[in-house]
């Protein structure tokens, strides 16, 4: 699929299953991988980005198998159980597989080596490095350790009390799983509370953790309990199918067992400010985490502002907000975003230039945009930058144009939904 041909959307109806939550899932394997025994999981990401992670630590010595549809055991061997790998670990496009494992890399008594694809290797990494050489870590890279592929010789760790600069919930992962290793408490305090899945998973594994708002404090432990992880839907990947169902006239979706934690649901916030009928029915918990189902419909939208506290907690899905902007009434202004221009492509430069293409009118700024929409959007040819939110967003841009819209590169979409294309043509029925 490195061509994507979408023609326009007359109708959606039915019912939307996206997969598990990629943070979670990164997460769940890295825990159980550490934990004293047997972890099953359910409903793993079934992306490219999980299938790296997995893979280092089958290299360190781990077993996982599959037991069907998305659901595995993990053997875990407890937090000294991993083995030096032989070989270089390879995230792929997976941000955080690289930054999350060079936190728990730098506790390790042996050597390995980071590296991921041609935009890994350009994103920043001194956000990361930075901290964990403040509590003793020995890492190198090129550009002083800002670039992967990083050499980390692990060891010993000593327990600090880190500011985040921007909020970072990678970071801050990183942070807490080396302050599992590490001689004393490690204290995170971040500007604003990024996502906390490792803080909830850390913490139903039975690890002391302690949170006062958007601090958190993880005490050096002897081992994770083995649980079952039943992983919630991923929101980042249903804003694609939210957005769909607001845009398109004649739509109704329902989407299930989708991932509500308050730390992610920006998107949500933002898109009912403009008129959205969202519906969130059906609440639970599940895997410590809040989950419901989403029921959508078309609506008029019209055009809000993004900024401070809401940057965090919708960073992922500001590309398909965009792509809603375009189609609200008025100018949306999205600010403070400046961490949008460091992710798999630069989203900011991205998205302006390939709506600009599709006639919609959009002004760049160093930490955002201003999308002036309700014009239309008209289908072209256009690029994805070989990023997976950027190729879906434009593929749903592409429902509301009355010409076919053509993304070119595509295969980006497996890293983290490979099932977009068929559920896309599944409710366009
Ligand atoms: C993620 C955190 C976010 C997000 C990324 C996944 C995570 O990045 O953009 O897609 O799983 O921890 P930052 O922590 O860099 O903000």
């Amino acid at each position: 699929m490195d061509t994507l041909r979408i023609t326009k959307a007359k109708k959606l109806t039915g019912e939307v299953t996206v997969p598990g939550d990629k943070s979670i899932s990164h997460r769940a394997v890295m825990c159980g991988a550490l934990a004293s025994g047997d972890v099953s999981i359910t409903n793993l990401c079934s992306g490219d980005d999980t299938a790296r992670t997995v893979t280092m630590f089958q290299q360190m010595g781990i077993s996982i198998q599959a037991q069907g549809h998305h659901s595995f055991v993990i053997h875990g061997k407890g937090l000294h159980g991993l083995r030096e790998p032989d070989d270089l670990l390879y995230a792929g496009n997976s941000g955080t597989t690289l930054r999350l494992m060079a936190g728990l890399l730098s506790a390790q008594p042996f050597f390995s080596v980071l590296s991921g694809d041609s935009s890994l290797r350009r994103r920043p990494m001194n956000r990361v490095v930075e901290p964990l050489r403040h509590m003793g870590a020995h890492i190198n890279g090129r550009d002083h350790g800002n670039f992967a592929p990083l050499a980390i010789q692990g060891g010993p760790l000593r327990g600090i009390a880190y500011h985040l600069p921007v909020a970072s919930a990678q970071v801050k992962s990183a942070l807490l799983f080396a302050g599992l290793y590490a001689d004393s408490q490690t204290t995170v305090i971040e500007p604003v509370l990024s996502r906390d899945h490792t803080e909830r998973m850390l913490s139903c594994m039975g690890v002391p953790i302690n949170i006062r708002g958007s601090e958190v404090t993880v005490q050096p432990c002897e081992h994770l309990e083995p649980c079952r992880l039943d992983i919630p839907g991923d929101i980042s990947a249903a804003a694609f199918f939210i957005v769909a169902g607001l845009i398109v006239p004649d739509a109704e979706l329902v989407l299930r067992a989708i991932g509500i934690n308050p730390t992610r649901t920006g998107c949500i916030d933002i898109l009912r400010a403009m008129g959205g009928q969202i519906d969130i029915f059906n609440e639970r918990i599940q895997c410590g985490e809040p989950v419901a189902d989403i029921a959508v419909r078309s609506s008029s939208l019209v055009a809000t502002t993004i900024e401070g506290d809401l940057i965090p907690r919708a960073i992922d899905e500001l590309p398909i907000i965009a792509v809603a902007a375009a189609m609200a009434a008025g100018t949306t202004v999205i600010r403070n975003a400046r961490e949008l221009r460091v992710k798999e492509s630069d989203r900011i430069a991205a998205m302006t230039s390939e709506l600009k293409k599709c006639g919609v009118v959009v002004e760049a700024y160093d930490d955002g945009m201003a999308i002036t929409g309700g014009r239309g959007i008209r289908g072209t040819v256009c690029d994805s930058f070989g990023d997976h939110r950027v190729a879906m967003s434009l593929a749903i841009a592409g429902l509301c144009a009355e010409e076919e819209m053509i993304i070119r590169d595509c295969s980006c979409i497996q890293t983290s939904f490979p099932e977009f294309m068929g559920t896309l043509v599944r409710i366009k029925g």
